[in-house]
C-alpha cells in the first residue's frame, strides 16, 4: 500500500491540474503556501468528485480499493462497481478498470456529458490513468460482460 501510495499520488498530481476545478486547484494553493508557515497544516486533498461521475479503481484486491475510497474520500457508489468486478471476476488485476465500465454502462449510469476516471496500478511504481467523456447517453449493450446478470447486482458483500 506504501508503494501504490506513493505511485498514485505521482500521479494524481499530474492529473489534479488537468481535471479538477478552480476552486480546487485554488484550496490546494492556498494550504499549501500555508503549510509553509505552519508545518501542522495538512496538506489539501482536492475533492475528486467534483471532476468525475464515475471512478474505475483497479481492483486487485480489498485493501487497494478502502484505502482509495478513504484518501479520496469517495462514497460506496463510486466504489460499487470495483468492488462489485472483484466480488464477481476476482482479482483481475488492471484489466478490472474495463469490467467497472462495462459495469457503469450495465447498470445504465453512463450518460452524456459524464467523466470517468480509470486508476490502474503496475509492478513497483507505476500508476496509470485515464480520464473518458461520455459523449452520448450509453445504452447497456448485449455485448456487455454483465449483461447475464447486472440485475443480481449490487450484491451485499461480508466482511
Ligand atoms: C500518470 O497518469 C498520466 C495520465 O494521466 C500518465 O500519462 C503518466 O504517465 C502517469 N505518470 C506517472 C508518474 O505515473
Ligand atoms: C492480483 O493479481 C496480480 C497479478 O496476478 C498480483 O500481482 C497481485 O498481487 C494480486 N493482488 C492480490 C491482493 O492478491
Amino acid at each position: 500500500m506504501a508503494i501504490a501510495g506513493h505511485a498514485l499520488k505521482t500521479n494524481i498530481t499530474t492529473l489534479g491540474p488537468l481535471v479538477l476545478p478552480i476552486s480546487e486547484k485554488l484550496l490546494f494553493f492556498v494550504t499549501l503556501v500555508a503549510k509553509r508557515f505552519n508545518a501542522e497544516i495538512k496538506p489539501y486533498i482536492p475533492d475528486f468528485k467534483l471532476a468525475f461521475d464515475h471512478f474505475c479503481i483497479h481492483a486487485g484486491g480489498r485493501a487497494v480499493i478502502d484505502e482509495l475510497k478513504k484518501n479520496l474520500q469517495l462514497l460506496h457508489v463510486h466504489v460499487e462497481a470495483s468492488r462489485m468486478t472483484l466480488h464477481r471476476f476476482r482479482n483481475t488485476s488492471s484489466s478490472s478498470i474495463w469490467y467497472e465500465l462495462a459495469y457503469t454502462e450495465a447498470k445504465g449510469r453512463m450518460h452524456k456529458g459524464d467523466r470517468v476516471w480509470q486508476i490502474a496500478f503496475g509492478s513497483d511504481f507505476k500508476c496509470n490513468s485515464a480520464v473518458w467523456l461520455a459523449l452520448n447517453n450509453v445504452k447497456p449493450s448485449a455485448s456487455n460482460p454483465w449483461e447475464d446478470c447486472i440485475h443480481k447486482y449490487p450484491v451485499q458483500l461480508t466482511l
